[in-house]
């Protein structure tokens, strides 16, 4: 049983069932590396305001390195008798330096440690969401691109409406993961890591102890990141008690994978023997045991699925911190599966998503068939007598009429005569009608859109 970081006015042993509930190493490991930034920056104010030596500084930060490097190497495997990864990093520095290690826990409380970890946790997954989100961009211009010059069926209320571009289809979605890497902007910009708190009263080092060392740390640090905003705490009753930065973060996470999610129903829909439009990539779908023709969207699927697990785990914390009294209370333990478990699913999705757009086809027969349809261009057709002088509510009406009279007697519009279409306005005829019932008209003729315009 490992070493804990508390015991002198307990009397019993701790009851066995009750620590094995209570501990989070199982999970908080993957904060190692973050908890021994912690550790250099303490060191170093330790020594700065006198209360170590140079000397012991210096043997406390090798020994906190040569775990850094487990770390970084992948070879740090927790102790799972420890209480938390705070105490087992302290336990590892016992084998280390012996009972010199017993001064790097002076003055410093895992309430401190364990909000810094966490925002530095943060912090560098922002960073790597940012990067993902750049791939999926890429890979939804890469798919633009390649089919450059595809009309559409644009739709609003899984109705047909009108003709889009299918570069400006991929191009909204690249404007939600636009959004989403803005809101990480946002999130780092406004992201203060603190360090002093003690448990929730401050620290007897003094400011200028931690000032000094700070700089030390951000200094030698500075390459890897450039955006950190680690400080001397403000107010450190708040800044143990504060998780507002995890409940943002999984806020910001939430609303990407609402896009994933959408994105995934609609590639689910345009996969369908009715829509037709997309053929998914075969290497991210699956089979049936029992029907032999199925080829399933598994992967877009499981990716809206993922949705109930990630609104979940921002509910999970808003609701761990609603009414919790201040300062730190255990409870907030549980915030870390939430994020791990949000950041993790997201990572994956993201990763997956980029190769999967990037094998992404259309199946351009059918979407051009699609596009024959008529009612889609009935706007246009409003829009142009518009432009011809009509009022837009006559033109409406007029449109709505050609339209109901061509399913009444099952004719085409582009099949009806020049007689019949001056019935409806004079300004009518088969070759304007012809000329306005296209894709490259319908497109062209919304100027609002930065797009060269066409005159039929
Ligand atoms: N495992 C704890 C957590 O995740 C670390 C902080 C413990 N602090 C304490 N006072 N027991 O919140």
């Amino acid at each position: 049983m490992s070493k804990k970081l508390w015991g002198g006015r307990f009397k019993k042993e701790i009851d066995k069932q009750f620590e094995e509930f209570s501990k989070s190493i199982s999970y908080d490991y993957k904060l190692a590396e973050y908890d021994i930034f912690h550790s250099f920056i303490h060191v170093r104010a330790l020594q700065k305001s006198g209360i170590i030596s140079k000397k012991e500084a210096k043997q406390l930060v090798m020994a906190l390195w040569e775990i850094k490097v487990a770390v970084s190497q992948k070879k740090f495997t927790p102790d799972l008798t420890a209480e938390d990864i705070h105490t087992d990093i302290q336990n590892r520095m016992a084998k280390k330096v012996g009972k010199l290690a017993a001064k790097l826990h002076t003055l410093r409380s895992r309430n401190d440690q364990i909000v810094f970890d966490e925002k530095w946790f943060c912090q560098a997954q922002a960073v790597v969401f940012k990067k993902l989100l750049y791939t999926v961009i890429a890979s939804l211009e890469g798919f633009a691109g390649r089919n450059s010059g595809q009309f559409l069926v644009g739709y609003t209320h899984t109705q047909r409406a009108q003709v889009v571009l299918l570069g400006d289809y991929a191009g909204a979605f690249i404007q939600m993961f636009s959004r989403d890497s803005e809101r990480l902007d946002n999130f780092l910009n406004s992201l203060w890591i603190y360090i002093g708190s003690g448990a929730l009263a401050g620290s007897a080092i003094s400011r200028e102890s931690y000032d000094a060392a700070l700089k030390e740390f951000l200094h030698e640090l500075e390459s890897k990141f450039k955006h950190t905003k680690t400080a001397i705490v403000k107010n450190s009753l708040d800044n143990v008690s504060d998780r507002d930065f995890i409940i943002e973060f999984l806020s910001i996470i939430s609303i990407t994978q609402m896009h994933l999610s959408r994105l995934a129903e609609d590639f689910i829909l345009y996969s369908t023997r009715e829509f037709s439009f997309l053929d998914l990539p075969e290497e991210f779908c699956t089979g049936s045991s029992l029907m032999p023709h199925k080829k399933n969207p598994d992967f877009l699927e499981i990716m809206r699925g993922s949705t109930g697990k990630i609104y979940g785990n921002l509910t999970a914390i808003l609701t761990t911190m609603k009414g919790l009294p201040m300062t730190y209370n255990r409870d907030m333990q549980f915030d870390k599966e939430p994020l791990f478990s949000s950041v993790e699913i997201l990572k994956e999705e993201l990763a997956i998503l980029a190769r999967f757009i990037d094998a992404l086809k259309i199946k351009k027969e059918n979407i051009n068939k699609a596009l024959e349809d008529e009612s889609i261009y009935a706007t246009e057709i409003a829009e142009y007598l518009v432009m011809r002088g009509v009022a837009f509510s006559d033109a409406h009406e007029l449109v709505g009429k050609i339209i109901r009279y061509a399913e009444d007697n099952k004719v085409k519009i582009k099949n009806m005569s020049d007689g019949v279409l001056k019935k409806f306005h004079p300004s009518l005829d088969i070759k304007k009608i012809k000329a306005i019932m296209t894709p490259e008209y319908a497109v062209s003729s919304k100027k609002s859109i930065a797009r060269s315009a066409k005159k039929p």
